[in-house]
C-alpha cells in the first residue's frame, strides 16, 4: 500500500507494532527510507548534520522550509513532520502557530515537532485545536543544550518524575505522538506506560512505541560525533572517501576517464 501515513495512524499505533522513524533532509534520501518508515522527520539536526553548525541553535525557518519541501518530493508512504526551529516558536503560542502553519502550507508537511514538556503544554493545545498536529520531544530537548549544560541523559532518579510530568502534559494538550530522547530505560518504559499516546524513543528504550535515528548516524556519513545510542548499520563515510580516493588516483595515472566514457567524433554513433 502506497498511500500516504497520517497522524490518526500513528497515533493507534500506541501499545501495537513498533513505529519505524528516521530523519531526512534532502530528496534523494527521502526516496531511499519512504518505504521503510512510517514517519521521516526532517529534524533540525540537520544544521549540524548538513550545514556543519556546532548545535541546533542556528538553524533558521528558511533552512526547515527549504529541506521540507526537498523532503516532501521524495515521499509517498511516510507521514512527513517538520521540526519547528530554536526561536520560532517558544514566545507565545500566536508565534509557534504563524511559524508552524507556514511550514505545513510551504512544506506540504501532515504535523510539526517542538521540544518542550509541560512549558509547552498551552503552545501544543493551541496548535491542535487549530489544525496543526504536534509531535512534541521530551528528556534531552538539543535546543536547551545550553541551559542543560551539555548532551546529558534526563531524567536519573528523582528527576525522572520531571520527565514524567513533561510526557503527560504533552499528551494532555494533545499531542500525537512524544519524542523521548536520551532517557533511563526504565523511565522510558515507565511514560510508555503512562502516556495513551505513542512514545517514540531515541537512547531510551526498545520498549517505546517505536524509535527514531538522525539517518547520516546511523548511515555513518555524520561521524562528528557519536552518542552511545546511535547504531551504525552502514559505514558509507568510509565508503565515499575510499572511492573519491580511487578517482583521485585514477584521474592522476590517467585511467579515468576509459574509452567507455568518451566520445567519438562521427555522428549517428549513440549519444
Ligand atoms: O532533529 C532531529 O533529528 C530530532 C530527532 C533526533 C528526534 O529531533
Ligand atoms: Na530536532
Amino acid at each position: 500500500e502506497s498511500r500516504q501515513m497520517t497522524v490518526a495512524e500513528v497515533r493507534a499505533r500506541k501499545g501495537a507494532a513498533p513505529l519505524v522513524c528516521l530523519t531526512a533532509y534532502t530528496t534523494p534520501m527521502a526516496e531511499a527510507v519512504d518505504a521503510a518508515c512510517d514517519v521521516v522527520l526532517v529534524g533540525d539536526s540537520v544544521g549540524m548534520v548538513l550545514h556543519g553548525l556546532p548545535s541546533t541553535l542556528g538553524v533558521t525557518m528558511e533552512m526547515m522550509l527549504m529541506h521540507g519541501r526537498a523532503v516532501a518530493r521524495g515521499l509517498s508512504h511516510a507521514l512527513m513532520v517538520v521540526d519547528m526551529p530554536f526561536g520560532s516558536y517558544e514566545e507565545s503560542p500566536e508565534q509557534a502557530f504563524r511559524n508552524a502553519a507556514r511550514l505545513m502550507a510551504e512544506t506540504g508537511c501532515g504535523a510539526v515537532k517542538l521540544e518542550g514538556g509541560a512549558a509547552m503544554a498551552g503552545t501544543i493545545r493551541f496548535l491542535t485545536a487549530r489544525g496543526i498536529p504536534v509531535m512534541a520531544h521530551v528528556g534531552l530537548t538539543p535546543q536547551g543544550v545550553m541551559g542543560f549544560g551539555g548532551y546529558k541523559v534526563q531524567g536519573r532518579g528523582a528527576d525522572g518524575a520531571r520527565v514524567l510530568a513533561d510526557a503527560e502534559a504533552v499528551a494532555e494538550a494533545g499531542a500525537f505522538a512524544v519524542v523521548l530522547e536520551k532517557v533511563p530505560a526504565a523511565l522510558a518504559d515507565r511514560i510508555t506506560d503512562a502516556v495513551p499516546i505513542p512514545t517514540i524513543g531515541i537512547g531510551a528504550s526498545a520498549g517505546c512505541d517505536g524509535q527514531i535515528l538522525v539517518v547520516d548516524d546511523m548511515l555513518g556519513v555524520f561521524t562528528g560525533f557519536r552518542p552511545k545510542f546511535v547504531k551504525r548499520y552502514a559505514e558509507l563515510g568510509d565508503a565515499a572517501r575510499a572511492a573519491v580516493e580511487t578517482y583521485a588516483e585514477e584521474v592522476r595515472s590517467r585511467r579515468f576517464p576509459g574509452p567507455e566514457h568518451v566520445f567519438a567524433d562521427e555522428t549517428g554513433g549513440g549519444a
